[in-house]
């Protein structure tokens, strides 16, 4: 068999690719409404190490895994061709060829990867491995494509090669985010602004609790939310939820059934407190937005019923400990907290939520602040370019 020329002659070594895990601030189960978001990437990153091989074949290892190698040909990328983690990776293989990237004359790799992002906690891991092989694949292929792109890429692997029938905005934040700032992201244009955070100099800090109560969005509440959404987006003959506003919210009640009332009505007030956070964030700073994470978390709880115990006791005594505002981020079901704290309440709040947690029974919790990172990159030195 002939070799195969690498399409970038001066990554002909390979290199080494990150990207992040994210924290939704606000704006939850509104990306595949067509609403607003406001995540921010996270210093927790997936690394991905890539040499190009002289056949056709992608290998991909893990740090996380039991060692064992998954190999599949470049020829054989389906949505379907593989299961479990590495359909992360090939996935995003396949999606790059599914948007119409000509993939018939590339190299194969040998992709490694490794992460300290928590898996199950509803951090994005699944979206950090995704996108970090995302602009591996881009600078490896000379793919041309846009960050935004590949974002859409990640999200097409993991609604088609994984089938978690998930939004966009995971993905966007692991692509777009930026140092100390917030990716404000419209999901309906894909418009992304930055916004500033304010933490440090405000002497506060973003206080990760996980709750060790792991989802899955593969399979059941995800799906239904989602659902109910369309439901009522059908009932008030509009596409996307994200095109009503709160004034329409009493003629939708006499339309759908009180469930699928409640569940809309998250989505359309959540949407406000996504302009409203950024609003206080851009005017104030972010000691205002304590009182939106928390209208948030409880519209969560009580409206779209995706909390759980554990969740709804770590906010609680998060809030009675000191904290500014709380709530539940990502799909859901499980996963983390995050609080906004003063730096010098971080450890007492943490010890109030493992005490609290350690009262009722509950697994013992895993407390963490994080920053807001940069977005997907090249990490190892470009030196070896031509
Ligand atoms: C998960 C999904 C996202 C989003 C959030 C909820 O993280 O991957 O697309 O829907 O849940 O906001």
């Amino acid at each position: 068999m002939t070799a195969i020329e690498p399409a970038t002659p001066h990554l002909a070594q390979g290199g080494v690719w990150s990207a992040p895990g994210r924290v939704n601030l606000i704006g939850e189960h509104t990306d595949y409404n067509g609403g607003l978001v406001l995540p921010l990437a996270i210093d927790r990153r997936t690394t991905c190490t890539v040499t190009p091989r002289e056949d056709r074949i992608l290998r991909v290892t893990s740090t996380a895994g039991d060692g064992e190698a998954i190999e599949l040909s470049i020829d054989e990328l389906a949505a379907d061709a593989v299961s479990g983690w590495s359909a992360y990776v090939l996935g995003v293989a396949w999606a790059l060829g599914e948007m119409g990237s000509d993939l018939s004359s590339v190299t194969g790799l040998n992709i490694e990867l490794d992460s300290d992002v928590p898996i199950g906690a509803g951090l994005s891991s699944s979206a950090a491995i995704e996108c970090s092989v995302a602009v591996a694949l881009n600078d490896l292929w000379s793919l041309g494509r846009s960050p935004m792109e590949l974002a859409r890429a990640g999200r097409l692997a993991e609604n088609s090669a994984v089938g978690a029938p998930t939004g966009i905005m995971d993905q966007a934040a692991s692509m777009l985010g930026e140092q100390d700032h917030a990716v404000f992201l419209d999901c309906m244009t894909e418009e992304a602004q930055t916004v500033p955070l304010h933490l440090e100099e405000n002497a506060l800090a973003l206080l990760i609790v996980d709750t060790r109560v792991e989802h899955a969005h593969a399979t059941g509440g995800y799906a239904s939310r989602r659902a109910s959404c369309e439901k009522g987006a059908a009932a008030m003959g509009v596409k996307f939820l994200s095109e009503l506003s709160v004034d329409d919210l009493p003629e939708l009640q006499k339309r759908v059934d009180d469930e699928t009332f409640r569940r809309c009505r998250h989505i359309v007030t959540e949407n406000q407190r996504v302009l409203d956070t950024v609003e206080a964030l851009r005017t104030k700073g972010p000691l205002a937005i304590g009182n939106l994470l928390c209208a948030g978390h409880a519209s969560m709880r009580d409206d779209f019923e995706i909390s759980v115990p554990e969740m709804d006791l770590a906010v609680d005594t998060a809030m009675a400990s000191g904290a500014i505002g709380a709530r539940l981020t990502g799909g859901g079901f499980g996963g983390s907290m995050v609080a906004l704290v003063r730096d010098g309440d971080v450890d007492a709040i943490s010890a109030a939520v493992a005490a609290a947690f350690a009262g009722a029974g509950y697994t013992e919790p895993h407390s963490f602040t994080v920053h807001a990172a940069s977005g997907a990159r090249r990490d190892d030195s470009e030196s070896t370019t031509t």
